[in-house]
């Protein structure tokens, strides 16, 4: 393990290093959550307001710092990152039927579904006003991609649900554009306020790509191995939907042909029927071990992309959250 290795309870030493332009991060994504209609203020107070992890405005934070950034676009655009995030968390609650997100009821199973999405838009649109103020093409290239290819992905997912024959490639295709490509926009942006070298920026925006893909592959772990009260999200949901993640892929590639086919009807038919067996079989085959060494290798990945990078706190923190991505428990 790499030196610089910390253990989930080490996230806070990170926290601290970003802190002071987290605090500022904040007030600003308050300041703009606003708006005339109560109902907007009601569901994006409750969601915002029921804390996340503020990992993506965090990872774009120190980017801008190990880029070498002085200046004030970086909380701007670390606001917009979770205005983005928090949108997609609306959407995402809908489509998969939710009803826990960060400990708290979500705001479908409050408000409803119908809210939940115009709120999910509301906050998309007011990430793109904040955006336009930064008045930078460049930065709204990358943005404006971003959030078309997280559209996509969610689409392509939707379209995979129930297909037990979806690939090791297909999972990871979904999981780079539903996720993986919002954390490649956080730290790939950092670079680009810093002005650094080009093959620096490639190299941040690798870093975030690897480690989205790590984080990822680690919720759909958590979802087999975790409890909603360590989670704040219900467990079990994936196999519940039908949703072919690593996991079950691997689980189907490790058991004999008979369980197979019952993992399979598992995921055609979905529900909670018979799922205890299922999750059992799962759990006593290597697929979750295999799950945590595919996130594992590309945590790994993630640091090395950091080797192009020159020596900084922030540099050694970004290494430490690419860790934190696989060893995390929430
Ligand atoms: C949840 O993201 C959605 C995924 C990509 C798995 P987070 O786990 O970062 O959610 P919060 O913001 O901390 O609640
Ligand atoms: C993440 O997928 C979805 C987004 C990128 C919004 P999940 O459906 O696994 O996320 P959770 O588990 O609901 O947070
Ligand atoms: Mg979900
Ligand atoms: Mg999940």
């Amino acid at each position: 393990m790499p030196a610089d290795t910390l253990c989930p309870a080490d996230f806070s030493q990170v926290r601290e290093l970003a802190a002071g332009d987290m605090q500022r991060v904040d007030r600003l994504i308050g300041e703009r959550l606003s708006s005339d209609v109560v109902l907007i203020n009601q569901i994006a107070n409750h969601i915002v307001g029921s804390g996340g992890k503020r990992l993506r405005p965090m990872l774009h934070l120190l980017a801008a710092g190990a880029a070498g950034y002085v200046g004030e676009q970086h909380i701007k655009l670390a606001a917009i990152i979770e205005f983005i995030h928090t949108s997609t968390l609306l959407h995402d609650d809908v489509v998969d039927d939710s009803d826990l997100r960060r400990g708290r009821k979500t705001a479908n199973a409050l408000w409803g579904n119908a809210a939940s999405v115009l709120v999910g838009d509301f906050l998309y649109s007011r990430s793109f006003q904040l955006m336009v103020e930064l008045d930078d093409m460049r930065i709204m290239r990358i943005l404006a991609d971003t959030t078309n290819t997280i559209a996509a992905g969610e689409v392509l997912q939707l379209l995979n649900i129930g297909n037990a024959d979806v690939s090791e490639a297909a999972y990871l295709s979904v999981i780079e554009r539903k996720t993986a490509v919002l954390f490649a926009a956080a730290t790939e942006l950092g670079g680009v306020l810093g002005q650094v070298p080009e093959t620096q920026v490639a190299a941040l925006r690798r870093y975030g790509m690897e480690l989205g893909y790590a984080f990822q592959i680690s919720d759909d772990l958590l979802d087999y191995v975790s409890d909603a009260g360590t989670l704040g999200k219900n467990i079990g949901e994936d196999l519940f939907e039908g949703k072919p993640t690593l996991p079950l892929i691997y689980a189907m590639e490790a058991v004999d042909a008979v369980q197979a086919e019952r993992i399979r009807a598992t995921v055609q038919h979905g529900g909670s029927e018979g799922l205890a067996p299922i999750v059992a079989m799962i759990r006593a085959s290597d697929a979750l071990e295999r799950t945590r060494a595919c996130a594992e290798r590309h945590a790994q990945a993630a640091h090395e992309a950091l080797a192009t990078l020159p020596a900084s706190p922030q540099r050694m923190a970004l290494a430490q959250l690419a860790d934190y991505s696989v060893q995390r428990d929430h």
